[in-house]
Order: C-alpha cells, then structure tokens, then sequence
C-alpha cells in the first residue's frame, strides 16, 4: 500500500498520460499539479520507483516516466474503493420473511471447523455457530426460485470421524447492512420456503428477533 501522497502522485502522472506509454514529466510541472516543490515531487517519483511503481528513462530533453503493473494496480485498488463507494447498486433481490426455531442442527454444523474455514474464504467471516432460519413468504419464495439462476459459492464436503458431511451452496446477502450469507445444504429435499442465514454476529440479539418477527435480506450483484 502507497502513502497518500505517493499514491495522489501516481495518479497525477497517469492523468498526464492516460497512464499508457512514456509520458515526459519534469518535478517542475508535477510540482505544480501536486501543490508542493519541485523537490518534494522528485522525492515522490524516487518513493513511487523504490516501490516499483513507475520506471524511469533519462532522456536529453528529461525524464520519461512509465506506470509499472504494480504501479497501475495500486490505482486500480483505489479506483475499485470509489466504486464501492458510489456505485454500490441497490439490492438486486429482497427476500422477506419471518423467524422460526429450527432443529438446532446449524449451531453443530456451523462449528465444524472445515466448514467454518471455507464460509471465511468465500464469505471473509467466520459464521457464528448457528443458522438463523426464516420461513418465506409466498412472494419471496418466487424471488428465491429466481435465486437459483445466481452464482452461488460451493461449499465442499468433507469426511471426518468416518462421517460424511455433505456439501452445500451459499451465497452472500445483507441483513441490515450486516454481511450474512445463505446456505442451501446440497441434500435435494430442502423446503422452499425455509432459507437459513449465517452471519459473523449473533443476530437475534444484534437486531432484538425473536420467532415470528420480520426480516428482509438484500442480496446484490456486487
Ligand atoms: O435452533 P435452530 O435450528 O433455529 O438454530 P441454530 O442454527 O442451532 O442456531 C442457534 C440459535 O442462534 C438460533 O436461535 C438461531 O436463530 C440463532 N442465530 C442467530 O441469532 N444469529 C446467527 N447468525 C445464527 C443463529
């Protein structure tokens, strides 16, 4: 990660030339741009090269200055940041539905350490042991029809104790702005009108739920 200043002087120089090729820049006219010194410009570009950034070429009229692969994936990142921040979609599907008491079988499965690593691969959280569950309604249960054509991530089963645990899909939601996803256990019996959320958090508690009480989980395309 680039220093702000390193990174505000980056982009300058991707501006001067569509950060594509050689383009002639002086600490001068940087300087100008960036509202500091020519010298403190000269340092910046000495950071960005020590960092692998831009490659420079001394040339008899000055210096060249090429944006490098690791240079144009640190604006790269930064661009993604903005994008998240203005380009966050509304949710693509709502689902709501009520709270119901299942078998407590998720507060077992979710503690199983093959399946908690994979939830924090592909969700980035480890899912608090258990699985909210929540009856659909009828509406909903079209909307989760449709959900189907999604991707889903695969959860991959595994054996252990010589037991076999099934595989299951899931896919990444929101429930009040907090990240959840839902899980489908692979078996092919599974009602339609029952989804079962995980979350890092225990949401009853977080959101004061209790059996038959309303939840909307948004699900985007980001
Ligand atoms: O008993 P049930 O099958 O409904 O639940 P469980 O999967 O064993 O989870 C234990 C309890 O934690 C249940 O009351 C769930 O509704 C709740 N839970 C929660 O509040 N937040 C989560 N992220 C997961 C489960």
């Amino acid at each position: 990660m680039l220093i702000p200043e390193d990174l505000q002087c980056l982009k300058a120089i991707a501006l001067m030339g569509n950060a594509r090729g050689p383009v002639w820049v002086s600490s001068q006219v940087l300087g100008g741009t960036l509202g500091a010194s020519p010298q403190t410009a000269s340092r910046r570009l000495q950071s960005l090269e020590r960092q692998h950034c831009i490659a420079r070429t001394a040339k008899p009229d000055g210096q060249y200055i090429t944006i490098t692969k690791e240079g144009e994936e640190e604006l790269r990142r930064e661009y993604a940041e903005y994008r998240r921040i203005f380009e966050r979609g509304s949710p693509r599907y709502r689902l709501t539905g009520h709270v119901v008491t299942g078998l407590g079988e998720g507060r077992y499965y979710m503690g199983l350490p093959p399946y908690r690593q994979q939830f924090l691969e592909h969700l980035g959280f480890e899912p608090y042991p258990g699985t909210l569950n929540l009856r659909l309604d009828a509406q909903s249960i079209r909307v989760r029809r449709e959900l189907d054509r999604h991707e889903w991530v695969p959860i991959a089963g595994f054996v252990a104790d010589g037991r076999t645990f099934g595989s299951a899909k899931c896919l990444p939601c929101r429930i009040a702005d907090i990240p959840c996803g839902i899980v489908v256990p692979g078996r092919t019996h599974y009602p339609e009108d029952v989804i079962e959320v995980v979350s890092p958090i225990e949401l009853r508690p977080r959101l004061g739920l209790a059996d038959m009480d309303q939840v909307t989980v948004e699900i985007s395309d980001d």
